[in-house]
């Protein structure tokens, strides 16, 4: 039996993880659960998996929780110490980080430093914390088991290297599905609505993911990801747009041979991996693929000149430091103000290079400087997005954006 403490259990990561929870009693128990504020679902979740503990975002909703019948037995805790709590909670072997967002940062670190296996879907937290998330990882001798499908994919083709010296790996390669504007042109992107954005071809995502997805920034993040979960250089790590989303990630070795790794888009597949590593769960979902039925497989070059946040990423992590940190909080706050109505699509890598432009990049030492640099970006994002309103991609618009640099 693994005990499981599952953060962000009311997001669609999560929820997936609690399906798997209730298909294998017998193997998983969720001992205790992390969400923001949907309160709703979280009760539900308690009625059925009985956790010990719960943590929500506010003391306001923990009193309201605290009211509900369902609750009879559960600890409620709330806040950001309310999620450490839940992640480093006494009980638990494994903790499924998949809160979204650099929220995600601390109770994932929490996690490693108490010790737990940690299954991670929260890539943010790799983004902005890799480096420190990673060396406390190998301190406590703590395995990052990945729950993203492209990594869980990697994790398994560079499997074919165990024992073999790393010399032996050309690069690694993962596919991205090119989102829901992959074919329009540039002059288009500029109408594109929310609605349209977060109707995404092949999966079924919080609202974040798939915005990143749209832009191609997850697939930035991503390569910032694995150049942390496989320990790879930016140069190591490439894309390829890959619209079936059948084959996830392949390896490429020095004779020329390529590992790819391929499943059907459903989550519930790297999910109970990285549960339940390295034995194999027989799941009733998604079923077989039939690669018959498929038809074919297509693969294209990423055009970064109308998807610039791959870019970006790239940058970022070359530059190293703090850089990632403010790549990514200021793509939260874009997309945030994308999905508010404050800004357009094709603002969003606008203005996160406006805000990398202006941050001057240090060592990432510790965690402080890593939320400090955070809450800057975000500010400097939300400040542009007020100043520039739904025009930032205008050329007037981006010469208004230049702003103080960060020191
Ligand atoms: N969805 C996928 O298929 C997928 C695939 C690969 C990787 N990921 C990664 O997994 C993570 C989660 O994605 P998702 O699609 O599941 O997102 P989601 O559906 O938006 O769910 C986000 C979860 O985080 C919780 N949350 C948000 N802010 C919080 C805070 N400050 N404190 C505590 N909980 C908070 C939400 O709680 P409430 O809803 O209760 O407010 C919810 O449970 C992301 O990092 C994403 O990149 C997702």
């Amino acid at each position: 039996m693994k005990t499981i403490a599952l953060l962000g259990s009311t997001g669609s990561i999560g929820v997936r993880t609690l399906a798997l929870v209730a298909q294998f009693p017998e193997r998983f128990q969720a001992v205790a659960l992390a969400a923001g504020s949907n309160l709703e679902l979280l009760a539900c979740q308690v009625a059925a998996f009985h956790p010990e503990l719960v943590s929500v975002a506010t003391p306001e909703l923990a009193r309201t929780l605290a009211a509900d019948p369902r609750m009879r037995g559960t600890e409620i805790v709330w806040g950001a110490d309310g999620a450490l709590a839940v992640a480093s909670h006494g009980k638990a072997d494994v903790v499924v980080s998949a809160i979204v967002g650099a929220a995600g940062l601390r109770p994932t670190l929490a996690a490693v430093l108490a010790g737990k296996q940690v299954a991670l879907a929260n890539k943010e937290a790799l983004v902005v914390g890799g480096e420190l998330i990673t060396a406390a990882a190998r301190q406590r001798g703590v395995s990052l088991m990945p729950v993203d499908s492209e990594h869980s994919a990697l994790f398994q083709c560079l499997r074919c290297l165990d024992g073999r010296p790393r010399g032996e790996l050309r690069r690694v390669i993962i596919t991205a599905s090119g989102g829901p504007f992959f074919k329009l042109p540039a002059d288009k992107l500029r109408d594109v609505t929310v609605a349209q954005a977060l109707r995404h071809p092949t999966w079924k995502m919080g609202s974040k993911i798939t915005v990143d997805s749209a832009t191609l920034m997850n697939k930035g993040l991503e390569v910032i990801e694995a150049r942390w979960l496989f320990d790879l250089s930016p140069a190591q790590v490439d894309i390829l747009v890959h619209p079936q989303s059948i084959v996830h990630a392949l390896v490429e070795l020095v004779d020329g041979s390529i590992i790819a790794h391929l499943a059907v888009a459903d989550m519930g597949i790297p999910i109970a991996y990285a549960l339940s590593f390295p034995e194999r769960l027989g799941l009733a979902q998604p079923g077989p693929l039939s690669l018959a039925e498929c038809g074919q497989l297509s693969f294209e070059r990423p055009d970064f000149e109308r998807f610039p946040c791959p870019r970006l990423a790239y940058e970022a992590l070359k530059a190293g430091g703090t850089m990632p940190a403010c790549l990514n909080a200021a793509n939260e706050e874009s997309v945030q103000g994308f999905l508010a109505g404050a800004a357009r699509f094709v603002d969003i890598p606008v203005l996160v290079e406006k805000v990398m432009e202006r941050h001057v990049n240090r060592p990432a030492r510790a965690l402080e400087d890593l939320l400090e640099v955070d809450g800057w970006a975000r500010r400097a994002t939300r400040e542009a997005i007020e100043r520039a309103p739904a025009v930032i991609s205008t050329a007037g618009a981006r010469a208004a954006l230049a702003g103080d640099r960060h020191a």
